[in-house]
């Protein structure tokens, strides 16, 4: 399957996700990457990358990342660390085909400062959450998710550190497992066919 990967963080998801598809027997093949700002992991990507305008304009930023993602005509569409959510006019071109990962089991802590709401909050466990983009922020139906234990020692950055490890391999297993076998959404829940 033909997968486009949205990144705009420090980009190791999408260092890990690239290198993961790279091995001839792996489903999926990173057809290209589009990033919203320097992402320093663009120079160990083999695949075309775009960088879409940084529109003030939400609808004409709508349309731009539309047609950079359209233009690699792609199965599916992966967000590893993209910071932005995603419009309309995308998801009617891609909805149900978007797959995103929240640093946090979500229904809790969604938005941009899951490891930091974690922290506040207490929690002795978070983790991670591979889901479908829906129209909400972090709400679309739920893939996979896997707990990841929060230290007393912890600060924001170590234990994103250590959420970080457990994503990078349960999003490539996901990725792997829809690019070969498909989603289908049943309400909240995401199943994989032979699930
Ligand atoms: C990941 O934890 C992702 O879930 C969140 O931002 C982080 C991106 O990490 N949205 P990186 O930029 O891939 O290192």
């Amino acid at each position: 399957a033909r997968v486009v990967v949205l990144a705009s963080g420090a980009g190791s998801l999408l260092r890990s996700l690239v290198e993961a598809a790279a091995a001839p027997d792996f489903p999926a093949d990173v057809v290209g990457v589009v990033v919203d700002r320097e992402c320093p992991a663009e120079s160990v990507i083999g695949a075309t990358r775009v960088r879409p305008c940084d529109h003030a304009d939400r609808a004409e930023w709508d349309h731009a990342i539309t047609a950079a993602v359209a233009q690699f005509d792609p199965d599916y569409v992966v967000s590893a660390g993209f910071m932005r959510i995603l419009g309309p006019h995308f998801l009617a071109r891609f909805g149900g085909r978007v797959l995103n990962t929240h640093p946090a089991l979500l229904p809790s802590f969604p938005g941009a400062c899951a490891v930091r709401d974690a922290l506040a909050a207490g929690v002795r466990v978070s983790g991670t959450t591979v889901h479908l983009v829906d129209e909400g922020v972090d709400t679309g139906p739920i893939l996979a998710q896997e707990a990841v234990p929060v230290l007393v020692s912890d600060d924001e950055s170590s234990l994103h550190e250590r959420i970080k490890i457990v994503e990078r391999r349960l999003l490539i297993d996901v990725v792997a497992a829809v690019a070969a076998r498909g989603v289908i959404i049943d309400g909240r829940k995401a199943l994989i066919p032979s699930d």
